[in-house]
């Protein structure tokens, strides 16, 4: 335990007989002791243990005093004065013990405690110390008369001076060492305290954080099922969105977007067709260009009725922003606002690109199955009408990063497009073999395949395609309802 000097033992505190020196140690030894107990909070049980032990101690003391101050004093005022002293202290201890105060307010415990150091170092300092004065005097020859007049001339001279000096420097240490002590424990509380709170507040923040990443992976889940139950509705392609998602997000981190308008792409690219549900069959049914003039405004307005339906959550009111403007032209030709240029949210920009550049592909749009070179033409002749001419060329990059170009028969087309757009061949290919990624409706008996593969993971690779094969594929797509990326290989020899 850690331990507190309230009252540090001085020489000038020996009196000369041996005997009362000894015990006045001792008994400075139990105060020093209570006072450590009582700084470091101590339990009531052993302060009670310890004050009893100090006030047995002093009974003891004083008895053994008084024995040898009565061989000299022997009923004399001094004596008298002297025994009257010692019960007063007894008296005061005793009823300070019995008090309530010093088991449980902090300041009576240091009133108690500078009262015992004052009174202690006064007494020993003044009314001992006088009367062994006396008695060492007596010892040596002098009658009491005689030795009295010399120990008052001591206690008035220099002896006394002293006595002062170190009588009021020790009842300001004691007070000042016990709130010292206090304060310095408390501060460790204190610091335990904050220690214990950082780390249940850490506690809090890890549980919250792996909570906001379970509700924030619940959300996305839950906004994929319902891309995919839209997808369910005739003329929607099934994992369009999810195409439409990974090739636009990568169009943003092109286009240097922040992660808000990412998550705000990726929400829309996942619903941007969710007006969708209250068209009619017949009319979801039909591709974009042979939709009638008049039911044109009603198919367009979907984007709006889109808006309508996720801007009331917070989460996805960015997002319903991208789908309000999806129909927008570059030229201010779209709906509904008739925006242009950077007035069109550039997620909205981005979505429009990708998501008619699959259209092309799929048929959606014109209502024929277009090569990628058309889809890509198609792009390129409505730059600055149609589209952000910055968007195409960043979407274009992609697609070459992918390797999605065109098959044999287009390949002259193909790598004049690839020229004309500074494009190059990437590390895949050799300077007589090209690995093209083709749309798995396009593949034929006779191609070379690279490879096919289902979620990454390749179902058959390094052979030749025949229509068992094909057969396998088109069953394998929709047992999983997942299309494959079908690589083959050609020579450009
Ligand atoms: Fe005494």
């Amino acid at each position: 335990m850690k331990s507190i000097n309230v009252f540090p033992w001085n020489e000038h505190f020996n009196t000369g007989i041996a005997t009362i020196d000894e015990q006045h140690q001792k008994l400075v030894q139990l105060l020093n002791r209570l006072a450590s107990h009582m700084a470091f909070h101590s339990d009531i049980q052993t302060l009670d243990t310890i004050f009893q032990e100090l006030a047995d101690y002093a009974v003891y003391h004083f008895q053994s005093e008084e024995a040898i101050w009565h061989e000299y004093f022997q009923e004399s005022t001094l004596e008298t004065k002297h025994k009257e002293e010692h019960d007063n202290f007894i008296s005061t201890v005793l009823t300070l013990k019995a008090g309530e105060d010093i088991h449980s307010v902090d300041s009576t415990v240091s009133e108690i405690l500078a009262f015992l150091v004052h009174w202690l170092a006064a007494h020993m300092l003044e009314k001992d110390k006088y009367l062994a004065l006396v008695v060492l005097a007596m010892q040596s020859g002098l009658s009491q008369e005689q030795a009295k007049k010399q120990a008052d001339d001591q206690l008035r001279g220099g002896i006394g001076l002293l006595i002062n000096m170190v009588l009021s420097t020790y009842s300001s240490l004691a007070a000042n060492s016990i709130q010292l002590m206090k304060e310095a424990e408390k501060r460790e509380q204190t610091e335990q305290q904050l220690r214990i709170s950082a780390e249940q507040l850490k506690r809090t923040v890890r549980s919250l954080d792996m909570a906001n990443k379970d509700l924030k992976k619940q959300y996305i889940d839950s906004i994929k099922t319902f891309a995919h139950i839209i997808e369910m509705r005739p003329g929607v392609k099934s994992g369009q969105s999810k195409y439409i998602i990974e090739k636009a997000t990568l169009v943003a981190r092109e286009m240097n977007l922040n992660a808000e308008e990412k998550k705000n792409i990726l929400y829309a690219g996942l619903l941007m067709q969710i007006g969708k549900m209250s068209l009619p069959d017949t009319l979801l049914a039909k591709s974009f260009y042979s939709i009638p003039l008049a039911d044109k405004q009603r198919y367009l307005n979907h984007a709006v009725e889109g808006e309508a339906l996720l801007n009331g959550l917070i989460q996805l009111k960015g997002a319903s922003i991208l789908i309000r403007h999806q129909y927008e032209r570059y030229d201010g030709s779209g709906l509904p606002d008739g925006l242009t240029k950077k007035s069109i949210p550039m997620g909205s920009r981005i979505l429009t690109v990708v998501a008619d550049y699959i259209g092309y592909l799929e048929g959606s749009m014109t209502g024929e199955v277009m090569s990628i070179s058309a889809a890509i033409s198609q792009l390129m002749d409505r730059k600055e009408s149609y589209y952000d001419p910055a968007i195409v060329d960043a979407f274009i990059k992609i697609l070459k990063e992918d390797i999605t170009v065109e098959i044999k028969e287009e390949l002259p087309v193909i790598k004049k497009s690839w020229k004309n757009s500074r494009l190059a061949i990437t590390s895949q290919n050799t300077l007589d073999c090209l690995v093209f990624e083709i749309s798995w409706t396009q593949l034929k008996p006779g191609m070379e395949i690279e490879g096919i593969y289902f979620d990454n993971k390749p179902y058959v690779r390094n052979c030749i395609a025949d229509q068992k094969l094909i057969d396998i594929i088109v069953a394998l797509r929709e047992n999983t309802g997942n299309n494959p990326v079908v690589k083959i290989r050609m020579s450009t020899k």
